[in-house]
């Protein structure tokens, strides 16, 4: 197996926004996250991803890019971000930024230019349309409800947008497009940062001719086109394989088969990506648990000695984990330690989501007033408006909702959970003055400290990282059992998703007894009557090796 430091990372996902707050303007900022340094490299974490720092009006919380070039006001200067790259690296902490090329905000100058004019030269940098038969162009949707079509008065057309419609889609069938947008890609490589996590980039390139899809909800015209990978290429022969660095896509509507056409090495696109199978299914009991192996092997399968894979149950648009695959409830911290284990064990660069190491959960607002996710208001907007029961909606729409994890990070139990002195943008959690970092440093076998001891684990053990993957148990419906072999070395991973004491009996080629229990949420292993069987307590998990 060919070695690469970004084969043995552990990835932390930052959400400045909700980070840490250092001017008590109620928003996280970059200085921030500087004060935090020394908690992310204590963890074991290599490797932080910021959720997008440039300047944008927020329609989207920065998924909407007014300069690629410039700091969000609100999260500081050019200067603290040079401060905040010199001082990652000073602790062997590498920087990838988020890099959302699909669309940009309808104030970045370019868009202001090409909707000043028909005949503007920045005209065809985004994708404009006459009406056809007086209605929009075709029957695509906004993955935020509604057309993906916006009608602009002043020149007489629509234009694409596939998320909010200040989110106007660029134009890729463009040359200059790709010119600035690779420029802008050199500037950020030259910096030094360490790489880039890239905003739905597989859906930059747009079917010729802009037909109708399927269904008006569906990608195929959209998602996954020869434009797409040919652009990919390109940005990897002309600038990425020039830098030391790790790019990971984010790829809706990829199966196995179309996601390893953009990571296989002989293709030369990416070296991940990150696929939607598994937060797909609602949670992992019973059936679901079985997709869910499904869903690992087949990965594996397809991707393992040709390309490289991620691993993640979480995200700034994700539901929490605990929440939605756990029991946040009565077996928090077992069954967020369960989850840990899982992440950190499976084959795969491991992200992890800020909070997620603290076991935060999902949380109710108790009025729609006081969401912020844009995806999340428009939907409620949309039902209501067709007649549906608002509280219905809203209770529908709160458990996926993606404030769920965007509430502020939990640091402590003083006002605001530590994040801010001032008022935070979004409400914090009220369950922070149990679940925050102090606390969980203060206990010794607090989740916190479970991640970290799992990390320090993972990145001594090779098996975790080139070893092959073995699943065992295919069929169980409670346990998701597997195997992590190199060379000579195996790792027996063994996880109980239910919340009673299941007993198992792996089939292995070696006995049971020649494993040693290594580490586990549990302190004391149950033992069981049958030499060869494998007693777990509700959401256990138990690692061992031979
Ligand atoms: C995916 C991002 O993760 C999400 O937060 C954003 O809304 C869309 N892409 C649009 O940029």
């Amino acid at each position: 197996m060919n070695k690469k430091w970004w084969k043995e990372v552990v990835v932390y996902q930052i959400y400045p926004r909700s980070f840490k707050d250092s001017n008590g303007d109620g928003i996280g900022d970059l200085q921030g996250i500087i004060e935090k340094l020394d908690y992310l490299t204590e963890l074991g974490i290599d490797v932080l991803w910021l959720s997008p720092i440039y300047k944008s009006p927020n329609d989207d919380n920065g998924y909407d890019i007014a300069d690629y070039q410039a700091i969000m006001d609100e999260f500081g200067t050019m200067e603290d971000f040079d401060r905040l790259l010199t001082k990652a690296h000073q602790r062997g902490l590498r920087i990838i930024m988020d890099l959302v090329i699909n669309h940009t905000s309808d104030e970045h100058p370019w868009f202001i230019e090409s909707r000043s004019s028909g005949d503007n030269p920045k005209r065809d940098y985004y994708i404009w349309r006459p009406p056809i038969n007086g209605k929009e162009p075709n029957n695509w949707l906004s993955r935020f409800s509604g057309s993906a079509w916006e009608w602009d008065q002043k020149t007489g057309e629509y234009y694409l947008h596939l998320f909010s419609k200040k989110q106007p889609d660029l134009n890729w069938r463009n040359p200059r497009v790709k010119e600035e947008i690779f420029a802008i890609i050199k500037w950020w490589l030259d910096k030094g940062i360490d790489g880039f996590r890239m905003d739905v980039i597989n859906l930059i390139g747009k079917a010729e001719g802009l037909h109708d899809s399927v269904r008006p909800g569906s990608s195929e015209r959209w998602a996954n086109q020869p434009l797409t990978h040919q652009i990919l290429r390109e940005m990897n022969q002309e600038l990425l394989s020039k830098y030391d660095i790790m790019t990971i896509g984010e790829t809706p509507f990829v199966n196995p088969e179309i996601g390893s056409l953009y990571v296989r090495k002989e293709r030369e696109e990416l070296n991940m990506i990150f696929h939607f199978e598994h937060v797909a299914l609602p949670d992992l009991s019973g059936e679901n648990l079985l997709k869910f192996k499904h869903i690992q092997q087949k990965w594996y399968s397809l991707i393992n000695n040709q390309g490289w894979l991620s691993q993640y149950l979480a995200n700034h648009d994700q539901p929490r984990p605990v929440s939605k695959y756990g029991d946040d409830r009565e077996y928090h911290q077992q069954s967020a330690k369960l989850l840990a284990t899982m992440l950190l064990t499976l084959p795969g660069t491991p992200f992890i989501y800020q909070g997620e190491e603290i076991g935060m959960t999902n949380v109710a607002f108790q009025a729609i007033e006081d969401y912020n996710d844009i995806r999340m208001l428009n939907q409620y907007k949309e039902e209501v408006g067709r007649g549906s029961k608002p509280a219905e909606v809203f209770k529908k729409l709160q458990p996926l909702s993606r404030d769920n994890s965007r509430t502020p990070m939990q640091w402590d139990d003083t006002a605001n959970a530590g994040f801010t002195t001032g008022t935070p943008w979004l409400g914090v959690n009220p369950n922070y003055r149990e679940i925050n970092v102090r606390a969980a440093r203060a206990k010794a076998d607090s989740i916190l400290h479970y991640y970290q001891q799992l990390i320090s684990f993972r990145k001594n053990n090779w098996p975790l990282i080139y070893g092959d993957y073995i699943p065992l148990l295919e069929e169980d419906t409670r346990v998701y059992c597997y195997l992590r072999k190199y060379q000579a070395q195996l790792i027996l991973v063994v996880l109980n998703f239910s919340g009673e004491e299941v007993s198992v009996s792996p089939e292995l080629a070696i006995p049971l007894a020649g494993f040693k229990p290594l580490f586990g949420n549990y302190s004391l292993p149950k033992s069981c009557v049958k030499i060869d069987t494998i007693c777990l307590l509700p959401y256990e998990a138990r690692v061992y090796s031979s």
